[in-house]
């Protein structure tokens, strides 16, 4: 479980302070799909990268099965974050000179693991993601839907426990869109917690659960 406590996050000081977050509290139970929405500005890419530990709060904690994110050392998040989190962005940051199957291990690669079990793990997410066919191909030359899949699988190569995706379909068209989100939810079929920030109002049909965020609080949660 997550369990959000408290939390707010400024930027700036003086008379540049900003409260991107203040005082949000919710819990993310094991295998649920969260949709977080909200306008612009409102705090739902802040809230992720939190939960994600790319960012730290200005006050509150994050536990995560009990363990305080919030308080670990450099090396410690590190680790946490390879082994739990994988995340996924509205511009893929893919490396487009590389392959579909060099983007999808590089994670891997970067740790030094070796060729047998990065064989192996491409062969699956290849097959599970439908990109056997692009294997080879590099990330500059796929359409929008297919560069969002490659990250997919990047995100699902150390089979981390949750997926967090901001925007995921926010460069894409409708149908891919609708792919990517399929996809998402078979994820957490199989097990994983995801928690996916969108402005799509559509797209909260999925969720489980739904948090909406206006100027850095919840205004709304079901
Ligand atoms: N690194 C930063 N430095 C200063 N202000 C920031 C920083 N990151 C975010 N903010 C501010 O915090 C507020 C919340 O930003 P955030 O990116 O979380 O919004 P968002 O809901 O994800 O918006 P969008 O839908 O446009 O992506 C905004 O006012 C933003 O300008
Ligand atoms: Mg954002």
């Amino acid at each position: 479980m997550i369990s959000v406590k408290n939390i707010s996050k400024k930027f700036g000081r003086g008379t540049n302070l900003l409260s991107a977050l203040d005082d949000v509290s919710f819990n993310v139970e094991d295998g649920e799909f969260v949709v977080i929405l909200g306008q612009s500005g409102s705090g739902k890419s802040t809230i992720l990268n939190l939960i994600g530990c790319i960012d730290s709060p200005t006050s509150g904690t994050i536990l995560v099965d009990g363990v305080d994110v919030t308080k670990m050392s450099a090396k410690q998040l590190c680790e946490y974050r390879n082994k739990n989190i994988g995340f996924v962005f509205q511009s893929f940051y893919l490396e487009p000179a590389y392959s579909v199957t060099d983007n999808i291990l590089l994670p891997l690669t970067i740790a030094g693991a070796k060729r047998q079990i990065k064989d192996a793990k491409a062969k699956e997410l290849l097959e599970k993601l439908n990109l056997t066919d692009k294997a080879n191909a590099k990330t500059s030359t796929l359409s929008g839907g297919q560069k969002q899949r490659v990250a997919i699988a990047r995100a699902l190569v150390n089979d981390p426990k949750i997926i967090l995706a901001d925007e995921p379909t926010g460069n894409l068209d409708s149908a891919s869109g609708a792919e990517v989100i399929e996809i998402l939810k078979e994820i957490c079929k199989s097990g994983k917690t995801v928690v996916m920030v969108t402005h799509n109002e559509e797209q909260a049909s999925v969720a489980d659960h739904i948090i909406r965020l206006k100027d850095g609080k919840i205004i709304f949660e079901k």
